[in-house]
């Protein structure tokens, strides 16, 4: 039998995406409107978790649960033997032989590859240093909730080119959305992924494109999204970037040069006052972060429903 995984939203086509976008809605609305829905029953996910997390790990337990099924926690650094030097390799075969998927979030991208090459059952990554799926479909799940239609939209990303703005080169790609992102030198998304990504949308008739100028890059947009300056890992230089990324602050004055209807995005946790002010996370105008933070349930229980039924 052929597992599925998600890897990266570049491995899954437009065609599945749409199909899990619809999934996501119809078990949102199962459980807005109490109708029973266990399709996962006797199955168990393992989570793997090398970083912190709120919103992946309660998401996914919960999500689980619902669908009727199981889930397991699982600390990578101090209960695994991974901690202790067992091979990605041979943990993949041996959690095959016991679960019927795998979330994990870890600090190496290739870590997430190895498992999934090894593994018999499918692999959900839950974040790396270098992408971040299952938050960018979530994303876009809620940006179709609200508007309807995503293709022909336009996105900036304002901050620093990290796993979230590389999701989002190939969820834009991929979705047919336009994606602006705006960084500080230095600081920019990673070449490779962009000329990849360039290509996906060349064929979707979407544009990618770098800035270094916020204002230039939120112009008329119609969903302005930012993510923290540093990321779980980079601690260290939170306080030299704060200094680096204070132009790219997503405040009011920036917000007003976007369409007068823009969307806010958070992938959360926020470092309020940082990359994004109270009144902009808090207005409820424009912002939808908790609704984006509620859906990350439902999105993820239409992927494990469509890779683990
Ligand atoms: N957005 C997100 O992935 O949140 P957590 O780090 O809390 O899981
Ligand atoms: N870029 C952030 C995303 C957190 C959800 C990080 O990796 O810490």
């Amino acid at each position: 039998m052929n597992k599925r995984d998600l890897v990266s939203i570049k491995d899954w086509t437009e065609k599945e995406i749409e199909h899990l976008l619809y999934t996501a809605e119809k078990i949102k609305g199962y459980q807005k409107t109490n109708v029973e829905f266990h399709p996962l029953a006797g199955k168990t996910l393992g989570m793997m978790f090398a970083k912190s997390s709120t919103r992946t790990r309660i998401s996914f337990e919960v999500g689980m649960y619902q669908l009727g099924g199981y889930a397991l926690y699982l600390d990578t650094k101090r209960n695994l033997q991974t901690g202790r030097g067992e091979t990605i390799e041979d943990t993949a075969r041996v959690m095959s032989g016991y679960l019927d998927g795998i979330m994990i979030r870890t600090f190496s991208h290739d870590d997430v590859l190895k498992l999934a090459e090894y593994s018999t059952i499918p692999v959900i990554n839950g974040l790396t240093d270098l992408l971040h799926p299952c938050q960018v479909l979530t994303d876009i799940f809620t940006f179709y909730e609200e508007r309807g239609n995503v293709k022909g939209a336009t996105v900036t990303y304002v901050g620093d080119g990290n796993n979230m703005a590389h999701s989002w080169l190939y969820g834009a790609a991929r979705t047919g959305m336009n994606l602006n992102i705006a960084s500080p030198k230095g600081y920019e998304v990673n070449k490779e992924i962009f000329e990849d990504a360039k290509k996906i949308a060349g064929n979707n008739n979407c544009t990618l494109k770098l800035f270094t100028d916020p204002v230039e890059a939120v112009k008329d947009v119609d969903l302005v999204y930012t993510d923290v300056w540093a990321s779980m890992g980079q601690e260290e230089e939170h306080d030299a970037r704060v200094k680096i990324f204070k132009p790219y602050q997503v405040n009011r004055e920036l917000i007003d040069h976007a369409d007068k209807d823009v969307l806010v995005m958070h992938c959360l946790p926020a470092h309020r006052g940082e990359e994004i002010t109270d009144d902009v996370i808090d207005d409820a105008k424009h912002s939808v972060a908790f609704q984006e933070a509620e859906n990350r349930l439902h999105l993820q229980k239409g992927i494990l429903y469509l890779l683990m039924k």
